[in-house]
């Protein structure tokens, strides 16, 4: 097990990669914070996590909304004791022509897919959270750490500025 004794927060967690990604940490032996905005589908998988001996638990969360990923961090350093990996998941897809797309489409996707990432990236200064390896949502960010997970291809407007937001 690469992950025993390690504390996970995924972000998007009750979607396609997030949901994965938390699913083999917890076989991999992590404790995982599943976080996401659908609760019902967080908690499934939080369900079927636990149902196979791991350990997870599901909190309902909006990453655009600073409050709520303050309380992200909060509450898995409450339930687990810290964060050694940090994982963005969350995001949205707009499937819209630019000539269709509103500018509460633009600010939406921004809202959840930039500004998520920089609110689930703001781990706080706190020691439980300062060795986190940060795992962003761009194919750019590796260099970082060396330990990133790409999720995001960079596509897009919100694309493009997690570079920014990574460097
Ligand atoms: N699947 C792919 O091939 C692929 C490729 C490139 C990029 N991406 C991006 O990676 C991310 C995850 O992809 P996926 O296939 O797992 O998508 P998905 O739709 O299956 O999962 C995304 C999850 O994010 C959640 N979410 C949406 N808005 C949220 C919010 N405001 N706060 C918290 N959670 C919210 C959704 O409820 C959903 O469970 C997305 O941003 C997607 O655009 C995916």
């Amino acid at each position: 097990m690469r992950l025993k004794n390690k504390v996970a927060m995924v972000t998007g967690a009750g979607g396609g990669l997030g949901g994965a990604t938390a699913k083999r940490f917890a076989a991999e032996g992590a404790a995982v914070m599943c976080t996401d905005l659908n609760q019902d589908k967080v908690s499934a998988m939080v369900a079927a996590i636990n149902a196979d001996g791991g350990t997870a638990q599901a909190l309902q969360v909006d990453v655009g909304d600073a409050q709520a990923c303050e309380e992200q961090v909060s509450a898995t350093v409450e339930r687990f004791g810290r964060i050694d990996i940090a994982v963005n998941s969350a995001g949205i897809s707009l499937h819209k022509l630019v000539l269709d797309t509103g500018l509460e489409d633009w600010e939406r996707v921004l809202r959840i897919n930039l500004t998520g990432s920089f609110l689930t990236a703001s781990l706080g200064e706190v020691d439980a959270v300062a060795g986190a390896a940060l795992f962003l949502a761009s194919n750019d960010c590796q260099w970082i750490t060396g330990h990133s997970l790409n999720v995001d291809g960079g596509y897009g407007a919100a694309g493009v500025s997690y570079d920014f937001l990574a460097k």
